[in-house]
Order: C-alpha cells, then structure tokens, then sequence
C-alpha cells in the first residue's frame, strides 16, 4: 500500500507538470492563459500555484505519462485522473479546463480541480468545475485548498482567512494576504476543523456576498462553535461580490481594508442574520427575534459580551434585564 501511495504521488507530479507546462508554454494553453489574465491573476501566481491547463484531446494525459514510463494500469486507474470505464481504455478526465493543483498538508499534489473557461457553445452543460474523485491520496473531507503554503502566515498572523474558491484565495494572495484557504464550496467539514484547530483558534469567515454565501457562513458558525474554541470573526461582502470579485472592482488596498477593519464580531453577525426579513414591528415576529437572539447569546461563553448585548436588547426593545437573564438562563440549561 506505501508503494502504492508513492506511485500515486509520482503519477501526480507528472500530471502537474505536464498541465502547467501546457498552460504557459503552448499555443494550445494560450486561451486559457490569456482567460486568466484577464481575470487578474499575474504570471507569478500561475507559478507559484502551478496553475495548468488540461487540452481538448481525450488522451494527452495518458500518452504523455506513456512516455515517461509511468503505465501501471492498476495506479492509473486509483490515480483518478482518467475516467472510470469498464475496459481498460483510459480516457483523461480533464479536458479543456483551467486546472488547480490540490496539495495536502506536505505540499504534494493529490487532486485536481479543473475549471471550464471556454465560451464554447455546449458550454452550458458542462459544470463550471470539475474535482478528482476521491482517492487513496485525496480525502475531500480533509483538505484545505493553500493549507500547505498558508500555515506558517496562519500561525505568524495568529488567524486564518477562510474562503470558498481558489479564485479567492489566489486573489487575496496577490492582495499580500497569505493565510487564506479554501473550503472549496460551501460546506466545511468536522476534519477540517479539525486540521485548523492545529494551528490556530482564529477564523475569519471570508465567503461570497450572496445568499449561498451567507447561509454557508451560518452553517460554519454553528459548526464551529459546536467544535471549537475558535474565536470567529466574519467578513461580509457587499452587493453580491465574492472576495475576488471584490478585489478586481475595488483593489487590493480596499480589500485589505475591508477584511481587517470591516469585519463583523460573530454576534453582531448573527444579529445582523436574525434580523434579515424580519419585520420587527410585528409583535410575534419581534419575539421571535428576541428569543432566537436570546437562544445564541446562551451560546456565548463570555460573561461580558452577554452583558453586552443583553443590554442592547433590553434598550431595544424597552425590557427587564431580569427577564431577558431569565430566559437566556433557560437556554443555557436547555444546551446542556
Ligand atoms: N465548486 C465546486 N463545484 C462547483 C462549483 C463550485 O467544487 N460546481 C467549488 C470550487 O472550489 C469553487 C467554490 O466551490 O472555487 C466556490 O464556488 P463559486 O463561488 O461558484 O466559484 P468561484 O470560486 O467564485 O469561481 P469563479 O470566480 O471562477 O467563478
Ligand atoms: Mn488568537
Ligand atoms: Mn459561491
Ligand atoms: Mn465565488
Ligand atoms: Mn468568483
């Protein structure tokens, strides 16, 4: 099996080498290299990140790794990177896409995740990325996309930035900010946490300014707080913009700006979350906001920040301290 893995891994470094090398120096990369200049990313960050591109040809991979010796249908086959087929044709599961070298937590190589670019005609039908499956090598509930090259800013700057997307993190890399990961999607696992919890107790939520985003982020403060101690901060992206979209309308300074000095305390996040739709002037639906509110404060280890917001309600809404104490207390008795 540790023969395996390390065929696995040279399969890897072949395949990397192979995309990246087509993206920047061939004419067949060139669409795809000028797609992602134009997107803003420097020729520096398609090094750094070994951005690739994999070529229309349904067996360019293959051939290529033909040729430097690595035939082994049996690692071809676990590798992931050929389409699952009943004989043993191989067939190259990227094709025409922009690729993203996934790393594990070492630095190597164990997946991929390919981005369609063209505005080809059948474009539509074709999912705006595409991931390796599952492998000996890839364990999609662990790993963090920039995870390997982020952990020393990570644990210099006592914080990580959390992200959904590649695009993100590579921006906000360009932007000087090196501690950004990526959950890739939306949903955050209990194994990534837990593999944060290593190097920090800092997260800053960092996801799209839409309405999945905002959702997403929800999602992960629960999560968070069910599993950690992490102090989290949230940084909510107006008008619809995801982090990348923010820096390539705004700039870089602005975007530095924005996360240090415009990020929201989970509270005030949460308060901000609660209140969205809400008509507060509706009896019934200001009771349920009081008591939702009430419900996350129970939450909240720190006796002064529960003082603090107890005391906004309580102005708020023209209420007892004491009534509010009571209920937040039945809460907390409730959790336990
Ligand atoms: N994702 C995925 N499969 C999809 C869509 C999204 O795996 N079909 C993951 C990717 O890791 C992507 C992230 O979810 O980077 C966030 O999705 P989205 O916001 O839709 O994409 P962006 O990162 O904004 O990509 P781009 O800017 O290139 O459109
Ligand atoms: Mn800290
Ligand atoms: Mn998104
Ligand atoms: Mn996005
Ligand atoms: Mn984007």
């Amino acid at each position: 099996a540790d023969s395996m893995h390390s065929k696995l891994l040279a399969v890897y470094e072949k395949a990397e080498y192979f995309y990246h090398h087509l993206l920047v120096n061939s004419k067949a990369g060139e669409e795809a290299y000028n797609y992602l200049l134009n997107r803003g990313m420097t020729k520096e960050s398609i090094e750094t990140f070994k951005i690739g591109f994999s070529p229309p040809q349904r067996q360019a991979l293959k051939l290529y790794l033909d040729n430097e010796g690595l035939n082994d249908p049996e690692v071809l086959k676990k590798s992931g990177l050929f389409s699952d087929r009943d004989d043993d044709t191989f067939v190259d599961r990227f094709t025409n896409r922009i690729l993203f070298p996934i790393a594990d937590a070492r630095g190597k190589t164990v997946a991929f995740s390919g981005r369609a670019f063209l505005e080809a005609e059948d474009n539509h039908r074709m999912a705006k990325y595409m991931n390796s499956p599952e492998t000996e090598l890839f364990n999609k509930r662990r790993i963090l996309f920039n995870y390997d090259k982020a952990r020393a800013s990570i644990r210099r700057d006592g914080e990580v930035i959390l992200f959904e997307g590649f695009m993100d993190v590579i921006s906000a890399w360009q932007a000087g900010v090196k501690n950004g990961i990526a959950s890739m999607g939306t949903s955050l696992t209990e194994e990534q946490i837990h593999v944060l919890d290593k190097v920090t107790d800092h997260v800053v939520i960092a996801y799209d300014g839409d309405d999945a985003g905002l959702e997403a982020t929800k999602r992960a403060t629960d999560f968070i707080n069910r599993e950690t101690h992490f102090t989290i901060d949230i940084a909510s992206f107006p008008e619809n913009l995801d982090p990348d979209d923010f820096i390539q309308s705004r700039g870089k300074e602005a975007f530095v700006e924005f996360l240090s000095h415009g990020r929201d305390t989970l509270m005030s996040f949460l308060l901000k979350y609660h209140r969205k739709g809400i008509n507060l002037k509706n009896e019934s639906e200001r009771l349920k906001y009081i008591e939702v509110v009430l419900r996350e404060l129970a939450r909240v280890s720190s006796a002064v920040e529960r003082e603090l917001y107890l005391n906004q309600l309580q102005e708020e809404f023209d209420l007892s301290v004491d009534a509010l104490k009571e209920q937040m207390h039945s809460f907390i008795v409730e959790q336990q």
